[in-house]
């Protein structure tokens, strides 16, 4: 299965998925293109130092959010990508993106949803005073970080945790999730009924 990985950043999560690939850890999956809205990033420094295809495409150079998205699908399409990560992409994509692969749009969000969506999720939680939050995996539908959800798990607030703190004991989580949900997705484990998942051992 052909994996885009969409990111704007540092792509710690990108570099976990590279690196399962790299130790046989994602069955039939692997990336083939990275493509970033923002030039320059570190993501895109993993992509090429593991030697896969990237692309930038400022969202700002288009005239609209759809032309930006019609630019995003013909890039995948042209790797010839079945499953679209996001992992740390910070658009929301449309309705016509999601159309070009239906229910193999995923992304990486560091909170147990449907708890604090949405940006800043870390500091959400800090401020509400939760003792538990964590990380999910889910499907992306044209809600923000509203799809079903494939794989979660949960990392305590310690006291006198800051975000970085916080941001940096979820993200170990994300590291482990995010390529064990690509790995069952490949490996046809997954299956949606509504809004339930079920991921086969
Ligand atoms: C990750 O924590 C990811 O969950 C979050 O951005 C970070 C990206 O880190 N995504 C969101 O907040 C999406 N709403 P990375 O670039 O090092 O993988």
């Amino acid at each position: 299965m052909n994996v885009g990985v969409l990111v704007s950043g540092s792509g710690t999560n990108l570099q976990a998925i590279l690196d399962a690939g790299a130790r046989g850890q994602l069955g039939q999956a692997r990336v083939v293109v990275v493509v970033s809205n923002v030039a320059g990033v570190r993501a895109l420094e993993r992509a090429e130092a593991a030697g896969v295809a990237t692309a930038v495409l400022p969202h700002r150079q288009f005239p609209s959010r759809q032309a930006f998205d019609e630019a995003l699908v013909a890039t995948l399409r042209a790797q010839g990508v079945e499953l679209v990560a996001l992992a740390g992409f910070m658009r929301i994509v449309t309705p016509a993106f999601l159309q070009a692969f239906p229910q193999r749009v995923i992304n990486v969000h560091p909170a147990l949803l449907p708890a604090f969506p949405g940006i800043h999720a870390q500091k959400q939680a800090l401020e509400y005073g939760a003792r538990i939050t964590g990380c999910s995996v889910h499907f992306v539908d044209e809600g923000c970080d509203t799809g079903p959800i494939i794989m979660q798990a949960a990392v305590p607030v310690l006291d006198g945790d800051d975000e970085a703190a916080l941001t940096a004991r979820i993200l170990v989580e994300e590291h482990r999730l995010y390529p064990a949900a690509i790995r069952a997705l490949a490996d046809g484990r997954v299956t949606v009924d509504g809004r339930r998942v079920t991921v086969r051992p």
